[in-house]
């Protein structure tokens, strides 16, 4: 055996033996009980509090918009996409202040405006600067729930 080996291996050995040492107190508890990840952090997630309630909680109240929403372009559009997650406004309607309303340029240009990564097929793209600028938002003549009712 080379001599170097005499010192460098038992110094190995004790890397090797730290490191086992480090893993075993390391390691969680639920480490590996279902599979490559820590069991319990499946209940730590399912207790974080519930942000958005779901379209179908918002229609059973708002029959009017879904409704209309149904009907046009905007129908594929869950409520809160534009809304924000509001669950705590579902389990209590005089919750509002975390209810977006916006119909300004900036916000239909969220998903309209001209951006060469997205399929023109999937969403129509407008110059939102350019696009009938003689009034200030979108909303100003779109109906956000029925796009093609033109507000005059
Ligand atoms: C339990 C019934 C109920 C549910 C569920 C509900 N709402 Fe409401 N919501 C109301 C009522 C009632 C009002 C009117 C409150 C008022 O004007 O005082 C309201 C008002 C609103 C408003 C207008 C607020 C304003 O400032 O004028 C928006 C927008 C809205 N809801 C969106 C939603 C969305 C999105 C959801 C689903 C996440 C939802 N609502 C779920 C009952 C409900
Ligand atoms: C494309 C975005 C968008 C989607 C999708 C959308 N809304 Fe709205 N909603 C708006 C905007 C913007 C306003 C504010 C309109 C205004 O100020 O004239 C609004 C207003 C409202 C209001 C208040 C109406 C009033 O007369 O004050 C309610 C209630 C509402 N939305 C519920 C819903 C529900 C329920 C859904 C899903 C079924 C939904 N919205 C989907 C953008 C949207
Ligand atoms: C979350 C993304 C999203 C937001 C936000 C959004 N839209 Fe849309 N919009 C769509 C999709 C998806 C369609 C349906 C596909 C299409 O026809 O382009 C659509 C369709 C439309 C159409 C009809 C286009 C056609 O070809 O008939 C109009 C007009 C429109 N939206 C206006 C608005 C206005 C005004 C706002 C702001 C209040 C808005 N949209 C906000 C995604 C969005
Ligand atoms: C002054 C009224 C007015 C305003 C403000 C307005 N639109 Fe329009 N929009 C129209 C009319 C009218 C049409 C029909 C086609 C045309 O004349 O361009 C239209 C068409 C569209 C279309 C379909 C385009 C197509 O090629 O089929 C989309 C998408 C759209 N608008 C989104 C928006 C968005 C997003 C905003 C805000 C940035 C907005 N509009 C602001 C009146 C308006």
């Amino acid at each position: 055996m080379p001599v170097q080996l005499k010192t460098l291996l038992p110094l190995f050995a004790l890397f090797i033996l730290i490191f086992l040492i480090a893993r075993h107190f390391l390691i969680p508890d639920s480490f590996g009980k279902y599979g490559h990840y820590r069991a319990d952090s499946m209940d730590e997630i399912a207790a974080l509090p519930v942000h958005y309630a779901g379209k179908s909680l918002c229609i059973e109240c708002h029959d009017t918009e879904a409704e209309m929403l149904a009907l046009d372009q905007h129908a594929g559009l869950s409520c809160e996409i534009c809304h924000g997650p509001n669950a705590k406004h579902a389990d209590d309607y005089e919750v509002k202040e975390f209810l977006v309303k916006d119909g300004s340029r900036k916000f239909c240009g969220r998903c309209h405006s001209i951006n060469a990564a997205r399929k023109l097929e999937n969403v129509i793209q407008v110059d939102i600067v350019e696009h009938h600028p003689e009034k200030e938002k979108c909303i100003d003549c779109h109906n956000p729930h029925a796009v093609w009712e033109i507000k005059e």
